[in-house]
């Protein structure tokens, strides 16, 4: 076993872990930070994304011991209190989930992405989104919700 320290949503949280054990569960399990969900597990669906050190990642192919001294932001850390973020606003607005176990992954590759390139063309955003699966929308919404984040995320 291994001690590590997380840095999540700017807390630290200090969890002991086997090497092998993965982020995505370690978040879930050691953390309690159960919006992180896991779909695949093999590096597939996405649902499992979050940022590290800004990057949006798989955290069901990353292992918690390799991130130490890193900065992780989840589903948890986007909203301010009562206020959601554009990027949670906007898809709630435009009816971007259904039932909403992709969403997390979403709404974090979403943020990374635009957090990066703040005024993305329809390719450029359509190329990055078709990297998660989503079992129940079509996509169009979730593409509609990140076009209307990407405006509010540049005032
Ligand atoms: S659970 Fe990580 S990519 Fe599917
Ligand atoms: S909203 Fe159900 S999988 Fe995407």
């Amino acid at each position: 076993m291994v001690d590590v320290t997380l840095n999540v949503n700017g807390r630290s949280y200090r969890v002991r872990v086997e090497p092998r054990r993965t982020l995505a569960d370690t978040l879930r399990d050691d953390c309690g930070l159960t919006g992180t969900h896991l779909g695949c597990e093999h590096g597939v669906c996405g649902a499992c994304t979050i940022l590290v050190d800004g990057q949006p990642v798989r955290s069901c192919l990353m292992f918690a011991v390799q991130c130490e001294g890193m900065e992780l932001r989840t589903v948890e850390g986007l909203a301010d209190g009562e206020q959601l973020h554009p990027i949670q606003q906007a898809f709630w607005e435009n009816h971007g989930l259904q039932c909403g176990f992709c969403t997390p992954g979403f709404l974090m590759l979403a943020v990374g992405f635009l957090e990066e390139n703040p005024d993305p063309n329809d390719g450029e955003l359509r190329a990055v989104l078709s990297s998660n699966l989503c079992r129940c929308t079509g996509y169009q919404n979730i593409v509609k919700a990140v076009r209307q984040a990407a405006i509010a995320m540049r005032r």
